[in-house]
Parts: C-alpha cells; structure tokens; sequence
C-alpha cells in the first residue's frame, strides 16, 4: 500500500513531467499533469491511443471545478455535490486551464473527484489536475490492481502507487452535463437509478459514445481469449460443445447455475451480487487468459444498476477484433 513517502514521489513525478499509475475507486489511472501538453502526449504514446480520444481531468474537490469547466449547469453542480468524490465523470464545457491535447481537441472536457484517499491524497500533494485514462493498453482489460497495471505497461510508466484493489471494478459513469438535460454516455460506477433518483427524471443511456472516433472498432475492455455471449441457460452445454471441439474454453458459471459439472479449461463463478460482479470482471478476464483460455463463454446480467456498466464491458469485449 502506498505510504506517504510515495505519495511525495509519486507527485514530484508528476511535476516533472513523468507519468504516475495510480488508484482509483474504480481502476487504475495512467497520470499526467493535465496542464502539461507533452505530459499529456505521452499517455497517449504509452496507451497506444489514438489522439483524438479524449482522457478525464481527476481533480481534488468540487470546489475546483470553475477552474477547469466553464459555463456549470445547475445539475452538474447537484451532480457533483452528490457523487464527488466517487465514480461519476462530469462532461463540461472545456476551461482555458485545459490543452486541446487532453479533450482529444474537443471544446468539452470530462471531469471527476475519486473516491480513493490515495487518489485523493496524490491530488491534494501534487495541487493539479491529473489527466488519467485507464492504465491499460488501447482496447485491453482496465487494471483493478498495481499487478495489472505493471503487467499492462511494464516500464513504460514511470512510477506506480500502489493501492490495493479497487473497490468498484468498473470505470466511472460518464454524464453529458453540456445541456440542460444530462444522459450518460458510458454506464458505471454510479447507477443510473441513483442519478434518476437525484435529477427526479429519466436520463437516456447513448451507450455508444457520442464522440466519434474515426477507425474506432467497437470491441473494447477486451481479454485476449475470444469472448462470446450466450443465454445463461446455453452456457453449460455451449462450453461442452466448444471444448469437445479442441478449444480451451473459460467459462463464467451464472449464480443459478452455481455448482453445475462444466466440462470446460477453467470456470469463473459469477458472483450473485451485482457489486461484487462488477469488483471481479476484469480480474475474472484476465485470470481465464492467464490460464491459456482462447473462447470465454458469458452471459449478459440483468441490466439493472451496476448490471447495466457489466453487461456494458461484456458486449463490448465481446464486439468485433481489428483482424476479423
Ligand atoms: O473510472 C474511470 O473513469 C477511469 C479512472 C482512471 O478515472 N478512467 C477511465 O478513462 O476510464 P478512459 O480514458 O479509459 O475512459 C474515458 C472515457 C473515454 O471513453 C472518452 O471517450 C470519454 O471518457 N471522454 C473523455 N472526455 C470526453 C468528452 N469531452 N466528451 C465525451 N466523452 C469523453
Ligand atoms: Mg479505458
């Protein structure tokens, strides 16, 4: 865990211009310093994400907001004042503090408070805003732990805090609070029923993201091995059938299946709690490729609070490869 000694480090990294991993509630971040373009350059490089693909400025607390955003609506003020810190990334009209290089040259820029004290602790001693896309490579597997982030990018970073796994497991829920009726643009961390709950009316979910990236494929969050959704019911005997014929084949077992014989290479239970699913995901993806799985068999959980950002990452993991 990190100490505050790392804490100094890892902030006079960021002051020179270095790049530091670090923890979030939801999974590790690749910083830089926001307002330092070559800093920002370089998450890029180290991704291997393309430009135009804008990254999240975390700051320390809401009250920085009018520092980095321009024109706040009332409801991204209620939004924040709720859920900061925590897994919701508020998109903004762009503040003059921010580079194009961080917004993908866009003129809105995304926003948000963690809720991790080694985050926060990093912001509080660094005094910026920390441009930060997930710590994994382009398309790949978010890291929820420091081992993940150093076998993602090894090297390549130049220094990571280590704290503990995230509790959250799946990134933050991003809301579109441009106009004066929000929707979210990636389900996440915050549920959709909560932010219902608070603005007291119904958000829509473009599920797709608005921002359009030329070339983009839509498989994403992706493991290695080949993932195909089936009903919950055809897990069992698909995973047969597809091991008979000389695959390795991962499986995650559903809850109400829990117990059952599975002739597969490995089984995953899926936990029956949503929170504690949505904890595990991308460990549970990187554990069947660890093993040498090449087909991994999942279904769709009810998308109903955090099941919606589950059932989110798997279509998109399960979406179309560059070589297919
Ligand atoms: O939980 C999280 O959000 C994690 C932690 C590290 O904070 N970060 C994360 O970053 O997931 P990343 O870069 O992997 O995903 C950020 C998403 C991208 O899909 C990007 O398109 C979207 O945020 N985004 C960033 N700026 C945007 C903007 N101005 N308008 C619309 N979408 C934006
Ligand atoms: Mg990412």
């Amino acid at each position: 865990m990190a100490r505050a000694s790392d804490i100094d480090k890892a902030a006079g990294v960021l002051r020179a211009g270095d790049l530091v991993a670090f923890p979030t509630e939801t999974v590790y971040g690749l910083g830089a310093n926001a307002e330092d373009s070559a800093a920002v350059a370089r998450v890029f490089q180290v991704k291997g994400r393309p430009p135009s693909h804008p990254l999240i400025v975390h700051i320390g607390d809401a009250q920085q907001l009018n520092d980095w955003a321009e024109d706040v609506p009332a409801t991204a003020r209620l939004l924040a004042e709720r859920f900061w810190p925590g897994p919701l990334t508020l998109v903004l009209r762009r503040g003059r503090r921010v580079p194009l290089e961080a917004t993908g040259g866009l003129e809105t820029v995304a926003v948000r408070v963690p809720g991790h004290p080694v985050a926060l602790a990093l912001l509080s001693a660094f005094g910026g805003g920390i441009a930060a896309p997930s710590a994994n490579r382009f398309g790949s597997v978010s890291p929820t732990t420091a081992d993940h982030v150093r076998a993602e990018l090894g090297d390549t970073v130049d220094f990571v805090l280590d704290g503990g796994p995230c509790e959250v497991g799946v990134e933050s829920t991003i809301v579109d609070a441009t106009s004066a009726t929000p929707s979210v643009l990636r389900p996440g961390g915050v549920t959709r029923e909560d932010l219902q709950a608070i603005l007291g009316c119904p958000l829509a979910v473009h599920s797709t993201s608005r921002v359009r990236v030329p070339g983009q494929h839509p498989s994403h969050y992706a493991p290695r091995a080949r993932l195909v959704l089936v009903e919950p019911e055809k897990v069992v005997a698909e995973a047969e059938l597809a091991q008979e014929r000389g695959r390795q084949v991962g499986v995650f077992l559903p809850p109400a299946f829990a117990g059952a014989a599975v002739k597969a290479h490995a089984v995953v239970a899926v936990p029956a709690s949503m929170a504690a699913y949505a904890r595990g995901l991308y460990g549970f993806l990187r554990e069947l490729d660890q093993r040498g799985c090449d087909l991994i068999l999942a279904s769709l959980p009810t998308e109903e609070g955090l099941g919606l950002a589950i059932a989110n990452r798997l279509r998109r993991a399960a979406g179309p490869r560059p070589a297919e």
